[in-house]
């Protein structure tokens, strides 16, 4: 058994049981002692930790190390405690841009901790490991815990299928496997020209209508499909999600059940809300959504329901994007800046206060025309279209690490419109903007709905 080997000492490491002390002897009785004593502390530290980082390198090396048969153990959780340590996995990856092809684990890390740790590897029938390369990704906002992966080389003749994380202090018994997702990489012909992911729905959501909306607006626009991140909503949501999973086929639903594993804070920073990660765990999800549809989209859109990116002459994504790769090319990523409608603005004259609409909770997102306008020097708070295959690592406003580099849109070819709480309060109604953008869509919108 993999435990046995991997406990027991080896017998070609018994030369560190040599006597190490026998030139001491002109020393004073006591002295011999306390230096006895210490050296053979020392030595034991060392034995150990020579035993147990050699026994795992021979692991490594070993490839004909196999257990009888790897029936790995798969989990229904979506996150994987580590035993000896207190990364949570999410999934796993190939990582097709590596010189050699490798392995990727999207997981949530404690930043301070300092354990090491293996990837477990199914391969037919054997079991390998291999050092795993841990990266904390920047946008942390401070937290302890944050988004990190864990980059693992694969041993040659190994076609692993699934894999599992470990830390040094581990039982084999109860290892937890999740299958390796992106087995194939893809340069064209995706199934999906633009996927949205919405990250972290929770406290109860229950802004239906804005959400309804967004739904239609998204397909009007050239969605085929919307993931969403879900840790908890309303009775009424959760029979939407139903309708445009089941119904509709638009939307995914990935379980997103933090809460019930880590202290999460439900904003951005410490101060306004305690716990150990930020924001219902909005980093990992955007990057285990980046991941999973690297090679099933063209374009990912990375947003929350209350924002809708559109173009500003074309009337769907995929003119826009026509438009900005004869520009920039298709590798590029882009940037939309975040145009705030504040919803304590309405619109009391507007044709689209439908009574059809009166008894859903939450946003009619035509009632809200007024914008703030964007100051000369101010926080990036706009969102993102990418080429998930030119990213490495994602956060909220921004591509972190890729292969590729961002262009900023203009705002004469697009715009992020948020509708949302007033975030300047400054601003009195006369400093806004009148901005009919999205009632361009309205009428098709509307028809959709009511249908
Ligand atoms: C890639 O794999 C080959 C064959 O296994 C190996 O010889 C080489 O060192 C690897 N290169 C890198 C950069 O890992
Ligand atoms: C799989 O999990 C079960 C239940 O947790 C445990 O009893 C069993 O030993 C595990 N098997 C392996 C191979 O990890
Ligand atoms: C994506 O867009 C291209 C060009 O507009 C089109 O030919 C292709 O069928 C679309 N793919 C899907 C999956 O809809
Ligand atoms: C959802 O969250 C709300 C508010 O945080 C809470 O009151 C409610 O009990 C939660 N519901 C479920 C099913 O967890
Ligand atoms: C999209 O808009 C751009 C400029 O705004 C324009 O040049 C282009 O022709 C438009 N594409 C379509 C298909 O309308
Ligand atoms: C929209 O219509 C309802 C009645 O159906 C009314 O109570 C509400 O004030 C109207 N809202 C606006 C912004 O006009």
């Amino acid at each position: 058994m993999l435990y046995t080997f991997y406990r027991h000492k080896d017998p070609n490491l018994s030369f560190l049981q040599r006597d190490p002390h026998q030139p001491l002897i002109t020393m004073t009785k006591k002295n011999l002692m306390k230096i006895f004593l210490g050296l053979t502390l020392f030595t034991m530290g060392y034995m150990i930790f020579i035993t147990q980082e050699w026994s795992v390198e021979q692991l490594f090396r070993r490839k004909d190390w196999a257990m009888d048969t790897c029936f790995p153990n798969l989990s229904t959780d979506p996150f994987i405690p580590i035993q000896g340590s207190k990364t949570f996995v999410l999934n796993a990856f190939f990582e097709h841009r590596t010189y050699n092809m490798s392995l990727r684990l999207i997981s949530i890390v404690w930043r301070p901790e300092k354990t090491i740790h293996h990837c477990l590897l199914c391969c037919q029938d054997r079991l390998f490991t291999s050092l795993a390369k841990r990266t904390i990704h920047h946008s942390h906002f401070r937290f302890p815990y944050g988004t990190g992966d864990f980059l693992c080389d694969i041993p040659e003749d190994c076609e692993p299928t699934y894999a599992g994380l470990v830390s040094e202090d581990f039982d084999p018994e109860h290892v937890t496997f999740v299958p390796i997702l992106n087995r194939v990489p893809r340069e064209s012909s995706f199934p999906a020209n633009f996927t949205v992911c919405l990250s972290t729905m929770f406290g109860g959501y229950n802004n239906v209508l804005q959400f309804v909306q967004a739904m239609e607006m998204y397909h009007l626009l050239g969605a085929q499909r919307v993931v969403v991140y879900k840790t908890n909503c309303s009775r009424d949501m959760e029979e939407v999600l139903h309708y445009y999973e089941d119904e509709v086929g638009l939307v995914e639903v990935v379980p997103w059940p933090i809460d019930t594993h880590i202290k999460v804070s439900s904003s951005w920073l410490a101060t306004k809300s305690p716990g150990d990660l930020h924001y219902y765990g909005q980093i990992p999800a955007l990057n285990d959504c980046l991941y999973r549809n690297m090679y099933q989209t063209k374009y990912l859109l990375l947003h929350d329901p209350d924002e809708i990116i559109l173009p500003v002459d074309n009337s769907t994504w995929g003119e826009l994007l026509s438009t900005l790769e004869i520009k920039y090319g298709n590798k590029a990523n882009f940037y939309f800046e975040n145009n705030v409608f504040p919803i304590e603005e309405t619109d009391e004259s507007s044709r689209f206060n439908l009574s059809e609409w009166a008894t859903i909770p939450g946003v009619n997102f035509l009632l809200h025309v007024l914008r703030e306008p964007i100051l000369k020097s101010h926080y990036k708070t706009g969102k993102l279209i990418i080429n998930p295959r030119t990213v490495f690592e994602i956060s909220v406003h921004g591509v972190k690490r890729q292969n590729s580099r961002t262009v900023e849109v203009s705002s004469h070819l697009g715009r992020l419109y948020h509708i949302r709480r007033r975030k300047n309060a400054k601003l009195k109604s006369r400093d806004l903007v009148r901005d009919e953008g999205l009632l361009r869509f309205a009428p098709q919108m509307i028809r959709k709905l009511l249908l």
